[in-house]
Parts: C-alpha cells; structure tokens; sequence
C-alpha cells in the first residue's frame, strides 16, 4: 500500500554523479517506476538500472517497473497553447499509468521512487505528474507523502567540464529550449543555456551573432562525453558534424550549451538605457524615477474621469495592472524603453501625478506623456514637472527632441505644454484612436535641445 513517493535526481547517468542524499533515498525505495520510452532510449534506462546497481545495498529488495510512455504528438508544428495543452493531456496520461501500478503493489511495498534524469527542477515533467498523483490518492482519502531529492543536471555539468561559471558577473542568465531560442534571443538576456534542442537551433543565429561563445556538450557524464568550445560561427560547423556523426551511432543525442557574449562586447543595458536619476525639484515639483511602491499614483492618475475622456482605450486599471506597470518602470528604464517618473509635492512628499519619456521614433526623440491626480489640478505641477524632466532629458538622458500630442479637444493639455516650453507644430488628422472606435485629430508639440539651450524654457 503506498505511503511515499521519492522523487530522485540521478544525475547524468554515472552513479559517481549521485549525491549522498539521493544515494540514501534509493536505498529506502521499494518500486521504482521508470518510464520505457521506447528503444532509442534504452541506453538511459540502463544507465539508471546501472546506477541502482551500484548504490543501492545487496540486502535492500526493490523491483523495477518499466511503465510503457503514453504516446506524444509531435511538437514541431504546434502553437505554444497547442502545445502546452498536449503536454498537460501526456502528463494525465502518464499520472494514470503510474496509478495503475501502485494500485496493484504489494502489501510490503509502501515506497514508490522515480529516477529523474540529471535534476527534477530542469525541464522534467515527474514533480508535476507527482503533484497529480499525491492529489489523486488525496481526493481518495489516502494520503501520500513525498519529497524531492537534488542531482546534478547538464547545465551544471556543462558549466563544470568546461571549467566555467554560467554567468557572468552579476549578470543573469537564461535557461529555454532550443525550439524557443531563435525567437527569444536578445543579448539583453545575457548568458543563455539551451537544452531540449532537436536540431542546434543556435545554428541560426551564427549569421547576427557571430561573436558569440559557444559552450557545447553531448553525452555529457558518459563515456561519449563530447565537448566543442569556440566563436559561434567559427565552431558551429564542427558541432553540426559532431553532433549528426553522434546521433548516427547512437540513435539520439543528448547536448546542452552555453551562448556567451565576448568578454568585450558593450553591456547591452549599459548602451541602451536612461541614465541613472535621482530627485529632480524646483522646491515646489518633485519628480522621482518610479518605484513598485508607487502603484496607487499609477493606478489613480488614470483611474478618473478627467484621464479617462482622453484615453486611447478607456479601460480602468486594475490594481494588479497598476502593480505591474509600477513594478515595470525600473526595468524600462534600464532597457532604455522608457523613463517614466512620479510627480511628487515637495512640500508634503505625496504622489501628485506621473510623467515619462518614451523612446520612440528616430533617434535622439523621445515622447512625452503626464498627468496629475484630480486634488493637484490646477496648481501648475505639470506644467513644472514637464520643465525639470526636459532638463533632465536634455541635459542628462542625451535627447535632442522632445514631442508630445493630445487630442484635438483637450486644450488644457496644450497649454502646460505650451508654458513648458513646447511648440505646437502641426495638427495631425485622425492619429489617435477613442473607446468608441471613432478617431481624433492630434495636436503635435515638439521641443528642440537647441530652443531649450537658446533658453526657450525655465
Ligand atoms: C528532459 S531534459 C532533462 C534535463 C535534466 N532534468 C537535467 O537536470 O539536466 C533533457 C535535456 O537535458 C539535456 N541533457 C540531459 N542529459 C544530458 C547529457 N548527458 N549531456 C548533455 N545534455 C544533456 C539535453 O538538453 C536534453 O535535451
């Protein structure tokens, strides 16, 4: 009768990868369920039954039970809803055939363990499958513990036989999977490890980014264990014939690798993002870059019906879109993408309004877009506000041009930019959409770095 599940990383294979801890815990499984996924795979399934064999004491009786896989259809073709929805439908049908096996254990057989591959946290499908199993057995009135015990995986392999860190100094790093890669690389991602990769997906980025280090690993903690190191454009010929020489011998491939930026190449954050700011006042205006704190400005700056008459879509935030939107600014900012600030009272510290700098259109622009809260109308904070960011803008941020543009019929809009500094330059036909589908004309506004310089603005 079932009592406990043991989920246990095995490592690559080599019963020297076990850990102490998982060496124990196979000691304590009486049935271990591995999944047969057919012949190409059974190099795998011996390589667990090797690593049983090793570890686990003479005297200690357990039994292995292949499980025959559920078929999987093929994922190439899929859209990511397609395909997350087949592997929720594949793990149904594995959690089901597992169930059948521990129905039918013995009376003395109270341990049931699975043999993850490398570690259960890196793309492996058993926690979940367990998760549902424990429930299953929960929602029958039995319950059953389990636990999760660590190994080692291949990117931690990789990083160790090539004798490096996955990241570089206080960069992150990105682990995905060869079928997103081409689509999500960026080299604002830093270092990236790739696995679950069918066809050397990074191929295709060896023409954009040549530069790139290439860190690559096959049958990684095996006798088979190959490993190529090198300039991606340079290196990825050879792996490509590596790797089909590999698979032709053995029938699969397993390999995992490292995309890394030259020690050299410009810290793509530091080359495109705003330059650090801090509290910009005139005594009576603050403005401060904004914090995940300031939420509630975000939220009640749009959420009144002065905001929303003006409003490209007219939809209320919700307190999590606010959250999001404020917790969203720091990393705008460094992106380059936006500088987005709070308006604050000097003189009592409250949020009065927002105001922020989008980076669009040529080079050197960048848009504006404020508003201050109902109770602060009135009393010529945007109008201040606009003046210390476009200092800041010009004179710190690198801008040479600041636009702006508000529908035809709000004129109290123009006229703080207008005392800001700002140009009305054209009347641009039916650019901005409203919530009813209709469109309004926008008045364009632009202020130069070298009106601002002339001394246009206070
Ligand atoms: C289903 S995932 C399992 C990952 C595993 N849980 C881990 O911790 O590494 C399988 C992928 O892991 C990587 N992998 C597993 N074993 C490997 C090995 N011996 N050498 C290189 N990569 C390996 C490959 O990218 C493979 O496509």
């Amino acid at each position: 009768m079932i009592e406990r599940i043991r989920v246990i990383g095995i490592g690559m294979g080599n019963p020297e990868h076990v850990t102490g801890e998982a060496a124990q815990a196979l000691s304590s499984v009486d049935v271990f369920l591995v999944a047969d996924k057919g012949s190409a795979k059974s190099d795998l399934v011996a390589a667990r039954q090797r690593v049983c064999d090793a570890l686990i004491p003479a005297d200690h009786e357990y039994r292995v039970v292949e499980v025959t896989d559920p078929k999987r259809g093929p994922d190439a073709e899929r859209d990511d809803t397609a395909y997350r929805r087949g592997v929720r439908d594949w793990h149904a049908a594995r959690a089901d055939a597992y169930a059948e096996v521990i129905d039918g254990l013995d009376d003395g057989e109270t341990t049931v363990g699975f043999l993850v591959w490398g570690d259960p946290a890196f793309y492996d499908s058993t926690i979940r499958v367990v998760d549902a199993l424990v429930e299953r057995y929960a929602s029958a009135g039995v319950t059953v513990e389990h636990d999760v015990v660590a190994g080692i995986s291949a990117p931690q392999l990789l990083a160790a036989r090539h004798r490096i860190p996955l990241n570089r100094i206080g960069a992150p790093i990105h682990v995905t999977t060869g079928r997103r890669l081409v689509d999500e690389y960026d080299p604002a991602l830093g270092d990236v490890v790739v696995m679950l990769d069918g066809g050397l997906a990074c191929a295709e980025l060896a023409d954009a980014f040549p530069d790139l280090e290439l860190f690559w690993g096959a049958y990684l903690g095996s006798p088979d264990e190959v490993l190529v190191r090198g300039r991606l454009a340079d290196v990825i010929d050879e792996v490509q014939r590596v790797r089909a020489e590999a698979r032709e011998r053995h029938g699969w491939v397993m390999d995992t690798y490292l995309l890394r930026q030259p020690a050299d190449s410009p810290n793509p954050f530091a080359t495109h993002g705003f330059p650090e700011a801090g509290p910009l006042s005139d005594g009576v205006v603050t403005v401060r870059p904004t914090t995940a704190g300031d939420w509630q400005v975000v939220r009640d700056e749009h959420n009144n019906e002065e905001s929303l008459r003006w409003d490209l879509f007219g939809g209320v935030y919700t307190d999590e879109q606010a959250r999001q939107q404020a917790a969203q600014a720091r990393r705008e900012w460094r992106s380059g993408r936006a500088a987005r600030f709070v308006i604050v009272d000097a003189a009592t510290g409250e949020g009065a309004g927002v105001i922020g700098i989008m980076r669009m259109g040529p080079p050197g622009n960048g848009l504006l877009g404020y508003g201050v809260l109902p109770a602060f109308r009135g009393r010529g904070f945007t109008t201040r506000a606009l003046r210390l960011v476009a200092r800041w803008a010009f004179e710190s941020a690198g801008l040479s041009l600041l636009e702006l543009g508000h529908k035809a019929d709000n004129a109290a809009s123009g006229k703080v930019a207008v005392k800001a500094g700002f140009r009305a330059e054209a009347r641009l036909p039916q650019r901005l959409p409203n919530p009813d589908g209709t469109r309004s004309d926008e008045i364009y506004y632009s202020l130069t770095k070298e009106r601002f310089d002339a001394g246009g603005v206070g």
